[in-house]
């Protein structure tokens, strides 16, 4: 596998390694993804490969902009409407797909999920390639995403050809998905930094809220209630309470409190920020995994703005059976 930079002549590399089909990992202003060519379903095939994804789990498929929507999806009223606001940026939607989008992609839907992402290594990997770019989150499936390069390496880097080294991704929790293939019917699938709400002021229409949805055949299985899970067994406890820790056992606390001290406790956020929470709190889960804790307690975050997104992963990881 090889590690590149941001630099140009590194880009060029995995503009080329893309485009002949290889998989590359790939900093996001959410997460790092796994990026292959949208086009290519062999390369597609790969990634599910590295990751051990069914594949029934569908890609998203990421655009250098909206110009590039043409090429993958049917836009409707509502999804330019959100594209002029949020795009570039942590927002993805689904839509009615074109029939050039491969199968394996879609998991043989009829709708896709496109994203145009912000950060400016993936923009330019975007441009100077060419490329729509299907990425999942660069983690093996069900496992926390990562949001450093070093982090692919650790728990990706046998199964991958190549990963750019971007720093830490800005926003650290993946995009919000909005459901827009029936736009008399928005609906909400995966709370991320845009809210809900930030959704509907824009487009002045009520969305529903499938967040909860918890069905067999959820219609984005990142729904599916074990998902981003460290090894470790992990539980949530109420905001301001005290968690039901034994000796040893991880404690993770939103903000420092008077009694927030000791080699087994840790603040997500000194100044009490959700969005330093969002940053470090797929690194922090990471990091404990490797502590060998019995068990990892993290205090419910605030369920405002990107909170919203953090406590629903929580839940997820701390709904895993095993
Ligand atoms: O922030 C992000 O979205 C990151 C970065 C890399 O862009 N990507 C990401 O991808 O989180 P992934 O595959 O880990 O999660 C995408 C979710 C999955 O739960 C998938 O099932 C859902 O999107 N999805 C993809 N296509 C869909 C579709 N056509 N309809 C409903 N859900 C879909
Ligand atoms: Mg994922």
């Amino acid at each position: 596998m090889q590690i590149l930079s941001d630099a140009p002549a590194d880009l060029a590399q995995a503009a080329k390694l893309l485009q002949d089909g290889r998989i590359v990992a790939v900093p996001t202003e959410t997460v790092y993804g796994l990026a292959a060519d949208a086009f290519n379903p062999r390369a597609c095939r790969a990634i599910f490969t590295a990751k051990a994804r069914p594949s029934s789990d569908p890609l998203i498929v990421h655009i250098a902009d909206l110009g590039e929507l043409k090429r993958v999806a049917q836009p409707n009223e509502p999804a330019r409407t959100l594209a002029e606001a949020f795009w570039p940026g942590p927002l993805t939607l689904v839509l009615r797909k074109l029939p050039a989008v491969p199968d394996i992609v879609t998991a043989k839907l009829h709708t896709v999920a496109v994203r145009c992402p912000r950060h400016p290594v993936m923009q330019k990997l975007l441009q100077t390639s060419g490329l729509c770019l299907a990425a999942p989150s660069a983690n093996p499936f069900g496992y926390v995403s990562p949001t450093t390069a070093q982090h692919v390496i650790d728990s990706m880097g046998a199964s991958i050809d190549a990963v750019i080294d971007g720093g830490p991704c800005p926003i650290g929790v993946e995009s919000t998905i909005l459901d827009l293939s029936d736009p008399r019917r928005p609906a909400l699938l995966r709370s991320g930094a845009i809210t809900i709400e930030a959704l509907s002021e824009r487009l002045q229409q009520p969305l529903q809220d499938r967040t909860r949805e918890e069905s067999l055949h959820p219609a984005a299985p990142g729904q599916l209630p074990s998902h981003y899970s460290p090894h470790t067994p992990l539980s949530l406890f109420p905001s301001g309470a005290q968690p039901e820790a034994q000796h040893g056992d991880a404690i993770v606390y939103f903000q420092p409190r008077p009694d927030s001290t000791g080699k087994h406790v840790h603040v997500l956020s000194p100044s009490g920020d959700l969005e330093e929470a969002a940053r470090r709190l797929y690194s922090l889960l990471r990091e404990l995994d490797t502590r060998n804790a019995r068990h990892i307690w993290v205090e419910t975050l605030p369920q405002s703005g990107i909170g919203i997104a953090l406590n629903d992963r929580l839940r997820r990881a701390a709904s895993k059976v095993s």
